[in-house]
């Protein structure tokens, strides 16, 4: 007799439910191979379910080789089951030792990630996410790119599950070329390099170029997952001061001067966190200051499309007469970041190197999902998507700058940028960033404090805001609530500073 009962507060799938059951019958011997089940329909009737759920049970252990099915004589348990766990033996006794020490084993250490800035992290849906600079995910293709995979997968079968070519799907290379060229500077298919996210292409350089007392010059602010990278390499960071036009040449010049820099590694455009944009003069001179010191430039291209008004500006890369520019750019932020698919534009020399160490590390990238934006890019889907969440990320931006002007005290400036993901909050002297965080996350916004961007410990005046992860309907609350703590935060400031003295350094911009 086939006895099964299922538990009615388990409230996984009934399926799953049934196949786990027959599953445990088979292994616990109740089921000799051989035995022939009941017919679906019994069975169903016998446990109270629907005929398609004992189907798709039976299903899954064809699949999984616990059952055999033969159409006109019924379902058999197989004669060979499949081993699994359950089958193989723990030893009964391990012998105590001394638990082995993989910090004396390690040869470096990761600096922790300050905050799960970028990540979908524990805040949670209950938090309005002003934090996470990843635009939200009603915003992505999703019924589209599930079209291209089926056909995709229709189309070239088994081969798209194949490793593919190191380098990266011509096809996905050749669009990669053709957009660049369009963007500026002119691009070969075989200059661009498909990497898994730009945080590859990061880790990639870094594999390349740096040795334990290195230094690399960034934008200070910057990114703070770049900086982890060259600080687990051994580099040490060096910060440029930026103005309103993004990173100074003066201070790039004086970083570079110690002679021990590598890397410069920049975004030009819509600076991640500040918003802020290079023109093309500052792009010139940041050039001419690199190439007197011959020193390599990392420019980072992450959301440098998402732009909402003015003109798109030649990336740095133009203005690169030695070959000392690699550009990177991402999928991520103007796609969605679950492919992780990037891509490099490096000069012939730089580009061999990186692509054997990039073969060590991965072998290639997923070929499936370069085939898949590879044709979504060329079906016109990416330049369509691109149009709609520009005007999504432009009204969000403008309804969090909107309430930003109507509700935050008027010591706290913040940028407008013409584009990307985030705004730059400067709060007035004294301010303790951290504690604005724990106060807003109190009152049910999520933020990132200023700290998470500087090497050197600034920031604890400015607030990060990402306009991109949340709807219309929640910005506008979320800035109020925001605007009350950062006022009650600012009026227990004591004591309150004398107004900024002429002649004195002035504070600085960031
Ligand atoms: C400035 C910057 N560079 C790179 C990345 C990482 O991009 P990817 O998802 O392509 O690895 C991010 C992600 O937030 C970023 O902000």
């Amino acid at each position: 007799v086939f006895v099964l009962s299922l538990d009615r507060d388990d409230d996984r799938p009934l399926p799953d439910q049934v196949a786990d059951a027959i599953r445990d019958r088979i292994r616990d011997g109740f089921l000799p191979p051989g035995t022939r089940l009941p017919a679906t329909r019994a069975l169903a009737g016998e446990i109270g379910v629907g005929r398609n759920t004992v189907m798709a049970a039976y299903d899954r252990l064809v699949g999984e080789g616990w059952l055999s099915s033969t159409v006109g004589r019924g379902t058999f348990v197989s004669t060979a089951t499949p081993s699994t766990e359950a089958v193989v033996r723990m030893p009964d006794e391990i012998p105590a030792t001394r638990p082995f020490s993989w910090s004396r084993a390690a040869a470096r250490t990761c600096r922790p990630q300050s905050g799960s800035a970028t990540l979908a992290g524990p805040d949670g849906p209950a938090l309005i996410q002003f934090a996470g600079a990843v635009p939200d995910a009603s915003t992505y293709p999703t019924d589209e790119i599930r079209h291209i995979l089926n056909d995709v997968l229709r189309r070239h079968g088994g081969h798209a599950l194949e490793y593919g070519p190191s380098a990266g799907h011509p096809a996905l290379r050749e669009f990669i070329a053709a957009r660049a060229t369009a963007q500026g500077s002119p691009v070969q298919p075989e200059d661009v390099l498909i990497i898994g996210g730009l945080q590859q292409g990061l880790d990639l350089l870094a594999r390349l170029l740096l040795e334990p007392g290195d230094e690399v010059a960034v934008e200070s602010p910057t990114y703070a997952n770049a900086t982890q990278i060259w600080q687990l390499y051994g580099a040490t960071v060096a910060g440029v001061p930026m103005d309103e036009g993004g990173m100074r040449p003066d201070g790039l010049a004086t970083v570079l001067g110690s002679g021990r820099t590598k890397l410069v590694y920049v975004m030009p455009t819509f600076q991640n966190p500040t918003g802020l944009t290079m023109d093309d003069q500052r792009r010139r001179q940041i050039m001419e200051v690199a190439r007197e010191a011959e020193v390599a430039v990392l420019e980072d291209h992450f959301d440098s499309e998402l732009r909402y008004r003015g003109v798109a500006l030649p990336p740095l890369r133009a203005h690169d007469s030695a070959g000392q520019v690699i550009l990177l750019g991402t999928f991520s932020k103007i796609l969605f970041p679950g492919f992780r698919l990037g891509w490099m534009i490096a000069p012939p020399e730089a580009r061999a190197r990186l692509l054997d160490i990039k073969r060590t590390g991965d072998l290639a990238t997923s070929l499936l999902a370069q085939m898949v934006v590879a044709e979504f890019c060329a079906r016109g889907g990416l330049e369509r998507h691109l149009q709609r969440v520009r005007r999504v990320h432009a009204e969000r931006m403008a309804v969090m700058l909107d309430a930003i002007d109507r509700h935050f005290p008027p010591s706290v400036t913040v940028t407008r940028p013409d584009g990307g993901m985030t705004l730059w909050v400067t709060m007035p002297e004294g301010s303790d960033a951290h504690e604005v965080r724990e106060e807003a996350r109190n009152a049910g916004v999520a933020i990132a404090p200023g700290t998470w961007f500087f090497a050197d410990g600034g920031g604890r005046r400015n607030l990060r805001l990402s306009f991109v992860n949340e709807t219309i309907e929640r910005i506008a609350p979320g800035i109020e609530q925001l605007a009350g703590v950062i006022e009650r935060h600012v009026e227990r400031l004591t004591p309150p500073r004398p107004p900024e003295r002429r002649g004195e350094e002035p504070a600085p911009f960031l």
